[in-house]
């Protein structure tokens, strides 16, 4: 048996024609059903429904084979047991510092002022904010990080931004890229090598569907 870990949302529909690609489709409809194990046309192969930032460590511990998880996520969980063989150049991103629009960020850098930052994203920003030596004290949220800075919570956020829609709407204005995100395949190593005959052949599968629609986009 293989299992897929994938989360609902964007991850689930862009990871869709992939899996077409590998010869797989879902018995139903994961948006239709309370499941959290479905089936799929393959009786050895079945995907597990999981929270966007547990996709690794499904993997991670064997409980999943395969997934699909984005870089800030993998960034944060920081990869242990892990193998990261294919970039599916989907939920494309950038993870970014964001200030209100009248917060004099750049005037704070020089000032050497120490900076509330509220972020899903701990280590990324830990580490940006460690690497200019800027001083920081990390509030930890879990969601609609946008409201951190007009309500007063933080001075910056650190976000995913994509469209930018979110931070306008919101009278913010994005300052410093920490890293562009996609979401990358991920394989449990020990699986990699127990099921080689059963798990490289999908990964083969994800890379040539990657390859294809990128051609295909020229
Ligand atoms: C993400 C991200 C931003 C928004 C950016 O949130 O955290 O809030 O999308 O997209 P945009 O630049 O196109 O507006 P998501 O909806 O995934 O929910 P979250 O707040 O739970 O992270």
């Amino acid at each position: 048996m293989i299992t897929i870990a994938l989360s609902k949302g964007r991850i689930l529909e862009e990871s869709l024609p992939l899996l077409a690609h590998a010869g797989l489709s879902l018995a139903e409809d994961p948006d239709r059903s309370r499941k959290l194990i479905i089936e799929t046309n393959r009786p050895d192969v079945r995907i597990v429904l999981v929270r966007a930032s547990d996709a690794p460590t499904y993997v991670q511990y064997g409980a999943a084979d395969i997934g699909v998880a984005g870089v800030d996520v993998l960034h944060e969980h920081g990869g242990e047991g892990l193998y990261q063989p294919v970039d599916l150049e989907i939920g494309r991103c950038r993870m970014m510092v964001a200030v209100p629009d009248d917060f004099d960020y750049e005037g704070a850098l020089a000032r050497r002022s120490r900076l509330r930052v509220a972020t899903k994203y701990m280590r990324a920003a830990r580490e940006h904010f460690g690497a200019k030596a800027v001083q920081v004290d990390l509030i930890k949220l879990y969601g609609s990080m946008e409201l951190a800075p007009i309500s007063g919570l933080s001075d910056v956020i650190v976000d995913l931004v994509s469209t930018g829609n979110t931070l306008r709407a919101n009278r913010l204005r994005a300052v410093e890229e920490i890293m562009p995100i996609s979401s990358r395949l991920i394989v449990n190593q020990a699986a990699l090598k127990m099921k080689f005959n059963e798990v490289q052949p999908m990964i083969t599968a994800f890379r040539e569907a990657v390859n294809e629609r990128r051609e295909g986009a020229r």
